[in-house]
C-alpha cells in the first residue's frame, strides 16, 4: 500500500464495495466508518478483507461522530473521504473540511439532505423548482392546496427522506392525512429526520437524472438517465435507463438547471444526481439533487454504457486528482429492479436470468422465507438486474422479456388483512 488512506462512511452496499475495491486497487488503504459493530458484522467477507481499519461512530449523534471520524482519519493520514449513502453526505462533507481534503462546502450541504433546506437554496439560486411550503400541523395541511401555487394534485414528501418512503400525490381532499401520516413515519436511516413535512406543487412532465461530477467547482454531465416509475399516489422506481439524449435545447436547459442545483447545494468535488421533470413544454423542474453518485445500479449503467470508470473517477475527485470522465464506449443501458405483487412471505423466485453477455449485473437481495411488500419505496426492491448493448430499442425489447420471466411467489402472511391467495405472477410494471 502506497497512497493515503481513503475514508468510507458506511461502506455497505454495492456502490461503497466498488469504491473500496477501486482505492484498494490503486493502493490506497480503505477505512471504513461504521454506525454499529453490527453494520460492520454484516460486511461481505471480499470486503472486510480489503478494509485496513474501521471506526464505530454513532450516525444520529453528527457532533460527535465528526470529532470520533477526524481523530480517526488524522491518525491514518486519510487523504479522501466519501460516501454514496445518502444520510451521510453532510457529515461527509464537515469531515472533508474539518481534515481539509477536498470536499463539498459544509455551510450548504444540509441542501441536498434536508428537502425544505433544499427549497429555500433552489430559491435563492433560482433553480426551477416546484413551490415547496413546510407544514407544522393538521391546518397547514389543511390550508396549503388553498394556496394557488399548490392546488391539486399536490406532493406530500418528508424533510429528510429517500428512496420514496413517505412521499404521495395527493388528487384530492380525502388523501391528505394518509398523505401526511406516510411522510410523518418516515424517521431517516440513523432516526435523524428533521420535524415537519413538505407539500409541493405537483410538477407534470417525464422524469429524467442528470447523472453529474464535480471537481473544483466545474461540472462534468455524464449521463441523462430516463427513470421508470409507478404511476399512482405512490411514486416507485422501476427501472433506469441511459444515456437519454434530450433534444439539444431541452438538455441544455436541463443542464442549466441542474448546476444551479449544484451550486445551492455546495457540490465542489464530488458526484451528483439531480432529479428533473421535463415538462410537455419541454421546461425542467428540479425534483431535487443528492451529493452523491446515484444508488439503483446507475453507476453500473455508466460503466457499461460509456465505459467510464465511476468508482476510479469518484476516488480520484476525493482526492483532488483530475479524473478520467471521457467516455469511451457508446452504448446503451437499461435496469429493471424486481418487486413483488403484494405484502406477503417470499417463496419462489425463478426465472432471474444469469450473468452473461449484455446481462453484467444480477443481484437478488431479498431471500426466501422474508416478508416482502408491494412496494411503496425503493427499498422494497426484491433484486435488479442490467442489460446492455450498442441499440436502445433492442435493449428495452430484452429487458422487458427477461423480467417477463420471472417468477416471484408470495404466501399470504397470517392475519386478517391478508385475504388474497398467493401470488405466482411477477413483478410490478
Ligand atoms: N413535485 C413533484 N411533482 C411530481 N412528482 C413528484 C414530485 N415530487 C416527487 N415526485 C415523485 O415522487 C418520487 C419520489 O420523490 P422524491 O424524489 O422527492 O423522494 P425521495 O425519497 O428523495 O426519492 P429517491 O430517494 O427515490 O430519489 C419522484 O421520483 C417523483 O416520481
Ligand atoms: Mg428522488
Amino acid at each position: 500500500m502506497t497512497g493515503r488512506g481513503v475514508l468510507l462512511l458506511d461502506a455497505g452496499g454495492p456502490e461503497s464495495g466498488a469504491l473500496a475495491r477501486a482505492a484498494a486497487a490503486r493502493g490506497h488503504p480503505v477505512h471504513a466508518a461504521t454506525a454499529t459493530a453490527a453494520a460492520y458484522a454484516g460486511y461481505g467477507p471480499e470486503l472486510k478483507a480489503l478494509l485496513a481499519g474501521r471506526v464505530v461512530t454513532d450516525f444520529a449523534r453528527p457532533d460527535r461522530a465528526l470529532a470520533e471520524i477526524v481523530a480517526y482519519a488524522r491518525r491514518y493520514d486519510i487523504g479522501a473521504v466519501l460516501t454514496v449513502n445518502e444520510y451521510l453526505t453532510e457529515l461527509t462533507a464537515l469531515v472533508c473540511a474539518e481534515l481539509g481534503v477536498p470536499g463539498n462546502d459544509p455551510g450548504r450541504a444540509r441542501a441536498a439532505r434536508d428537502k425544505a433546506a433544499m427549497a429555500e437554496a433552489f430559491a435563492a439560486y433560482g433553480v426551477r423548482t416546484p413551490y415547496t411550503v413546510l407544514v407544522r400541523d393538521d391546518a397547514g395541511l389543511r390550508a396549503a392546496p388553498e394556496d394557488p401555487r399548490i392546488g391539486f394534485p399536490y406532493v406530500v414528501k418528508p424533510v429528510s427522506g429517500a428512496g420514496s418512503a413517505g412521499v404521495t400525490v395527493v388528487t384530492g381532499p380525502a388523501g391528505a392525512a394518509t398523505a401526511a401520516d406516510a411522510a410523518r413515519a418516515v424517521t431517516g436511516m440513523y432516526g435523524s429526520g428533521f420535524p415537519g413535512i413538505l407539500v409541493q406543487a405537483y410538477a407534470a412532465g417525464t422524469e429524467y437524472s442528470v447523472e453529474s461530477v464535480t471537481q473544483g467547482g466545474t461540472t462534468t454531465h455524464l449521463a441523462v438517465t430516463r427513470k421508470r416509475v409507478t404511476g399512482g399516489p405512490r411514486r416507485v422506481e422501476t427501472g433506469h435507463s441511459l444515456p437519454i439524449h434530450l433534444p439539444p435545447a431541452v438538455e441544455a436547459a436541463a443542464y442549466r438547471e441542474v448546476e444551479a442545483a449544484i451550486a445551492a447545494a455546495g457540490i465542489r468535488h464530488g458526484a451528483s444526481h439531480t432529479e428533473v421533470i421535463v415538462g410537455a413544454d419541454g421546461r425542467c423542474t428540479v425534483i431535487e439533487i443528492a451529493a452523491r453518485l446515484a444508488a439503483g445500479q446507475i453507476g453500473v449503467l455508466i460503466q457499461h454504457a460509456l465505459g467510464i470508470d465511476v468508482w476510479t473517477a469518484l476516488l480520484d475527485t476525493a482526492l483532488g486528482r483530475p479524473a478520467e470522465l471521457t467516455p469511451t464506449a457508446g452504448g446503451y443501458a437499461t435496469v429493471r429492479f424486481l418487486t413483488s405483487p403484494r405484502t406477503g412471505r417470499l417463496t419462489s423466485v425463478s426465472g432471474l436470468p444469469k450473468p452473461q453477455p449484455g446481462v453484467p449485473f444480477v443481484r437478488r437481495r431479498a431471500a426466501i422465507g422474508d416478508t416482502v411488500h408491494e412496494p411503496s419505496t425503493n427499498s422494497h426492491r426484491l433484486g435488479s438486474f442490467v442489460v446492455t448493448g450498442s441499440d436502445a430499442a433492442e435493449v428495452e425489447e430484452r429487458a422487458d422479456a427477461l423480467l417477463r420471466r420471472v417468477r416471484i411467489g408470495v404466501q399470504p402472511l397470517p392475519g386478517p388483512a391478508q385475504a388474497r391467495p398467493a401470488s405466482t405472477s411477477a413483478i410490478a410494471p
